[in-house]
């Protein structure tokens, strides 16, 4: 008999907890385990070999935890990291009937067509996002008839990370990469922010998008898709625990992240410590 356990979810660091927010709005009776690897963040700017590398170990933590379920909350984490471990490592475990990892592009990829009239969507995200192409690839699996447009925004995250994405300085960047994605097509009519970071820059990046452009980002689709998924695997849904509670972890230090991450969870969180390099 398998014991029940929280949904485990995963960013490099901050960035998720736009997503859980969401999450905990569809589905508040779980119990989640929030874990920032914010000793390493920023992940977009990093290889494939290292983002799948702390991803993993992010990723059998969670399963120490006795997570059953984990989300990778981290676009960056799914483009680079989420195929090889579904493909490679989780059928390696003894569980492995028991354990599921998730991502945030397909369900996003899913239903992200829909919102375009002009069939021409405009992708914003990291380096690693971008350059990985999952996001081309993905929608055009569901979409084959839309044209889809990127921009990395390499100083979005930083900027957020370290609190400046209030500040002037950061409607340079935030305009400049908008005006390189529009450059691309002038009949862009939806943009979504594939990072979930940037949902915290939402005012600039309002600003500086025509007026007529829906900019979406991806928390609540993540929620309503994560919740279909229980639904119809009810295997996995018996195993996760029903009490409504949620824990923050850290690999960083608590007290920078209990202080960071009231810009995203918009409350007051009390975070614990972890290792991952023993992983
Ligand atoms: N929040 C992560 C994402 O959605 C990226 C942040 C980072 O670069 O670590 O891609």
């Amino acid at each position: 008999m398998q014991k029940k356990g929280a949904i485990g979810i995963f960013d490099s660091g901050y960035g998720g907890l736009t997503i859980l927010k969401e999450i905990v709005k569809v589905l508040p009776e779980y119990n989640y385990i929030y874990l920032g690897d914010n000793a390493r963040t920023p992940y977009g700017s990093r290889s494939f070999e290292t983002v799948y590398r702390y991803t993993w170990q992010a990723v059998q933590w969670f399963f120490e935890q006795g997570c059953h379920l984990v989300i990778l909350a981290c676009n960056t984490a799914s483009a680079k990291a989420l195929r090889t471990i579904q493909q490679n490592d989780l059928p390696l475990l003894q569980d492995a009937q028991h354990k599921r990892v998730l991502g945030v592009i397909r369900p996003t990829a899913e239903v992200i067509g829909n919102f375009t009239q002009s069939n021409r969507i405009g992708i914003l995200g990291t380096s690693g996002t971008i350059q990985s192409n999952s996001y081309i690839l993905e929608i055009e699996k569901f979409f084959p008839d839309i044209n889809v447009y990127q921009q990395a925004c390499p100083m979005w995250v930083p900027l957020i990370e370290n609190n400046e994405h209030h500040n002037k300085g950061a409607d340079y960047f935030v305009k400049e990469y908008i005006d390189q994605l529009m450059e691309h097509s002038d009949n862009i009519d939806t943009i979504l922010l594939a990072c979930t970071h940037y949902p915290l820059l939402i005012e600039k990046i309002r600003k500086h998008t025509p007026a007529d452009i829906k900019i979406m980002a991806q928390g609540e689709i993540v929620a309503h898709s994560l919740k279909d998924y229980l639904q119809r695997h009810t295997a996995i849904n018996t195993l996760c625990e029903k009490q409504g509670t949620i824990q923050f972890y850290t690999t960083d230090n608590t007290d920078l992240f209990n202080k960071q991450a009231i810009l995203f969870w918009n409350n007051i969180v009390h975070s614990q410590q972890i290792n991952l390099s023993t992983f």
